[in-house]
């Protein structure tokens, strides 16, 4: 048994049905269905004893400690989080209470847990921290990527949250002995992201025949990773990695968001052409976000050397994979793009000055 924190968002959705295809191991799944939150996601599921669904916040030390006294998993992973960088920058407190005093509170209901095992179950028990990249802050044009030893330099409330989080569950490493594991991923990709995105968003943008919204220059550059590659990763790291150390997960693939949005672009084209044109006349370049970083890439060599993880999906084979998802999943986009989703596109994108097309 594992126990899974946010696991009906992104990617601890894709890691679960990853999982669920692999092994019959079950999982708790602790989610508190914030907007990304999304019990679709799991419907493949549905009626599978091997996973079972707890609706709850995970700063609830109550309910996290009956589940791991009643489930006793052998791990937890730790996906539950704020994650969308403008976000946090329009309100930054849901990150500190999710992702900095949420973290604090399951790692102290955790540590209460562990420490009561009996030692043969406390040498094997994980807690695997999924992180990111952005608590190390950017890089100018190349400059080396990011390595595990990268000093901290988060930029936005997002990155500074998840780099609080990352010393904390550090801490409780060093000075309790909890054995913990954290990943630093770069960006991921892939289905059922939910479409505030650069990349949902602009395919969900696209079919709608709105504009695709440049920030800035469009030159900022991000190392893209298709999600079941990154779940790949996890499950290395959960099984094989050495407690107390941090890996850094990336695709080696840079691109500037402009050539992202030429690509999704391309693929649209072919898959699903508009009598007016190209999508590419959609292009539109916006006000910049504020303290936007403007390079991340990955030096992934530990994953590889101490793992034998690399990425199987090329960025070319990956893109055009999701926007098929997307174009196939046409109710998924609807549903998630509520009411409550119209109102944060307006808040977003609805002061921003947009400028001349592309
Ligand atoms: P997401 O926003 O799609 O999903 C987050 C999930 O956490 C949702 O299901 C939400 O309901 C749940 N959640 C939020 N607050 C909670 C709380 N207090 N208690 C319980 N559940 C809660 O995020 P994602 O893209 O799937 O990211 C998952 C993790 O991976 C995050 O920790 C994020 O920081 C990290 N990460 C994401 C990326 C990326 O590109 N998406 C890259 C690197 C790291
Ligand atoms: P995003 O998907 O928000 O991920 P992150 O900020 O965590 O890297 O954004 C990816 C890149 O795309 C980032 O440089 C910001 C840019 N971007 C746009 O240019 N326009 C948009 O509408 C969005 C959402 C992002």
């Amino acid at each position: 048994m594992i126990l899974v924190t946010g696991g009906a968002g992104f990617i601890g959705a894709n890691f679960i049905l990853q999982w669920t295809a692999q092994s019959d191991e079950p999982i708790v799944n602790l989610d508190k269905l914030s907007y990304a939150g999304n019990l679709n996601n799991l419907l493949a599921l549905e009626g599978d004893a091997r996973h079972h669904f707890v609706h709850g916040d995970i700063a609830d030390r109550g309910l996290l400690s009956a589940l791991l006294a009643s489930h006793r998993p052998r791990a937890v992973l730790h996906f539950a989080a704020e994650s969308h960088v403008d976000r946090s920058i329009h309100g930054p407190g849901a990150f500190i209470d999710t992702n900095v005093n949420g973290t604090f509170a399951l790692l102290e209901t955790v540590l209460a847990h562990w420490s009561a095992l009996p030692s043969p179950e406390q040498a094997a028990f994980r807690f695997l921290h999924v992180s990111t990249d952005e608590v190390f802050g950017s890089l100018v044009a190349g400059e080396a990527p990011f390595t595990e030893r990268s000093a901290y330099a988060p930029n936005s409330p997002y990155s500074a949250s998840k780099a609080a989080a990352d010393h904390l569950v550090r801490a409780f490493g060093r000075t309790y002995g909890l054995p913990v594991l954290t990943v630093h991923s770069a960006n991921n990709y892939g289905p059922m992201q939910f479409p505030e995105k650069l990349i949902p968003l602009f395919i969900a943008n696209a079919r709608g025949g709105m504009p695709l919204p440049l920030y800035g220059d469009g030159l900022q550059v991000r190392d893209w990773l298709h999600v079941i590659d990154h779940c790949a990763a996890l499950r290395r790291v959960l099984e094989d990695g050495r407690p107390g150390e941090a890996y850094n997960i990336g695709g080696g693939n840079e691109h500037s968001n402009l050539e992202v949005a030429e690509a999704l672009c391309t693929v649209l084209d072919e898959l699903a052409p508009k009598e007016e044109g190209s999508y590419r006349s959609l292009i539109a370049f916006v006000a910049d976000r504020p303290g936007h970083d403007r390079r991340y890439a990955i030096d992934a060599g530990k994953m590889r050397r101490e793992l034998g993880w690399s990425p199987s999906r090329t960025f070319a084979g990956g893109i055009r994979d999701t926007v098929r998802w997307y174009l196939g999943n046409t109710a998924w986009v609807e549903t998630v793009r509520s009411g409550a989703y119209r109102h944060w596109i307006e808040r977003q994108y609805g002061p921003r000055s947009s400028g001349a097309a592309a």
